[in-house]
């Protein structure tokens, strides 16, 4: 089955271990996972359950870390829209990180990005977009501390002149290769990776010394990272670690990644600002089931979790390994009817949410002592 996964476009029937092979990176095995268990003292739900299943170098990090050459967390946003719940995920592990092996997290909006890739979208809506998507990252609990957010156009005066020394070594013929740009993109798409390489080695200068770095993300972001890891060292800095995950599926289908590029978002991405009943009806409405047509039936042959959007949502966001295991059971017996699984699933995104919107809204009067300055790296 044809599939594809770029920054800018994820369709088809996904093989992640496929991605694996294509992408050159390395599937996470048992030990380098009790490795990293070793120094976190357990091992999060999401790592677990396979969710971030393919790394790069997180051996090495982990070596360093073990050295005491502790680094630090690099990841981000590109605020085109409101944050929905695919965005967290890399978030959640990356707060659980920063918690276990206490190390900070530099979190870059990309502004620039958005504004130059997105059809209509103007550079102050997609700055406006970045300060309030960053109420979602503070709201995991960062304290300003250990949470920098780096605007890209806000801070420009300290990134271009690091960009521009990737971008001497990064050819128009690679970006071609790795992204499928061609004549018509405009320049400052073909220029943007070099933005988004930044963050991996500009807290090395700040603290004039090379820092490792482990940047938490979903699959489709990786090419940006393999093209920077390929010129970073030429600059001077360590090639940063990666932790890939795999994407959380979108309401219609249990296939693919939650997104707002296909037809109207409202039927395909719940937002973390959705009120209770919105999350209801959405799941209610739109989540495919892999229940059967009838009760009768379902209760004779069972469900299918596999392919149940509302179960594999419940793989994401349950943390509780016993009763997960007991719905995929239940499901798959017939017990549980799908509008049950449905139920228990809306229950537990309502508490998730509203717990996130209390802490969203406390962060608001927070935000300004969260946004990275440019005397930090000065
Ligand atoms: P963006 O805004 O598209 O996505 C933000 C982060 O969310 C991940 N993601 C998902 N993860 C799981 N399931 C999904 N359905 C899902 N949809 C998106 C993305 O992989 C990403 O980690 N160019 C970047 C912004 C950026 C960045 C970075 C991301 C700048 N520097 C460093 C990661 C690491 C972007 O547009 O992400």
């Amino acid at each position: 089955m044809a599939f594809v996964v770029t920054p800018w476009e994820v369709s088809g029937e996904i093989d992640y271990k496929r991605l694996v092979k294509e992408f050159g990176t390395q599937e996470l095995d048992a030990k380098l996972l009790k490795r990293l268990e070793k120094h976190t003292g357990e091992l999060h739900h999401l790592i677990r359950r396979k969710v971030f299943f393919s790394h790069r170098d997180l051996d090495w990090f982990l070596k360093e870390y073990e050295k005491g050459n502790k680094g630090f967390l690099y990841t981000g946003r590109g605020p085109s829209g409101k944050t929905h719940l695919g965005h967290m995920i890399p978030w959640i592990l990356t707060k659980w990180l920063a918690e276990k092996l206490k190390l900070k997290l530099y979190f870059q909006m990309t502004d620039d990005e958005k504004f130059l890739f997105k059809e209509g979208l103007s550079l102050e809506e997609a700055t406006n977009y970045a300060l309030e998507n960053a109420l979602d990252i503070i709201a995991l609990g960062f304290t300003p501390e250990q949470l920098r957010i780096i605007i890209d156009t806000k801070m420009s005066g300290v990134m271009y002149p690091e960009a521009i020394k990737i971008a001497k070594r990064l050819t128009f013929s690679t970006t071609k290769a790795v992204f499928g740009f061609d004549n018509s993109t405009n320049v400052g798409s073909i220029f943007y990776t070099c933005m988004q390489a930044v963050p991996a080695f500009l807290p090395s200068i700040a603290a004039k010394k090379k820092l490792p770095c482990l940047i938490p993300l979903a699959i489709d972001q990786d090419p940006h990272f393999r093209v920077t890891r390929d010129i970073i060292q030429k600059v001077g800095y360590p090639k940063p670690a990666i932790l890939h995950a795999r994407f959380l599926p979108g309401l219609q289908s249990a296939e693919g990644k939650m997104s707002t590029t296909d037809g109207d978002p409202d039927t395909q991405v719940i937002w973390t600002t959705d009120d209770p009943k919105t999350v209801k009806k959405k799941i209610n409405k739109y989540a495919f089931s892999g229940g059967k047509d009838t009760v009768e039936e379902h209760r004779k042959k069972g469900g299918n979790p596999d392919i149940d959007v509302a179960y594999q949502y419940l793989t994401f966001f349950e943390e509780d390994d016993k009763k997960l295991e007991q719905y995929y059971k239940d499901y798959k017996a017939g017990k549980l009817l799908s509008g049950e699984l449905k139920t228990i699933l809306i229950d537990k995104l309502n508490v998730c949410l509203s717990n996130h919107q209390k802490k969203r809204e406390a962060a608001r009067k927070n935000l300004k002592k969260y946004l990275a300055t440019p005397e930090e790296f000065s």
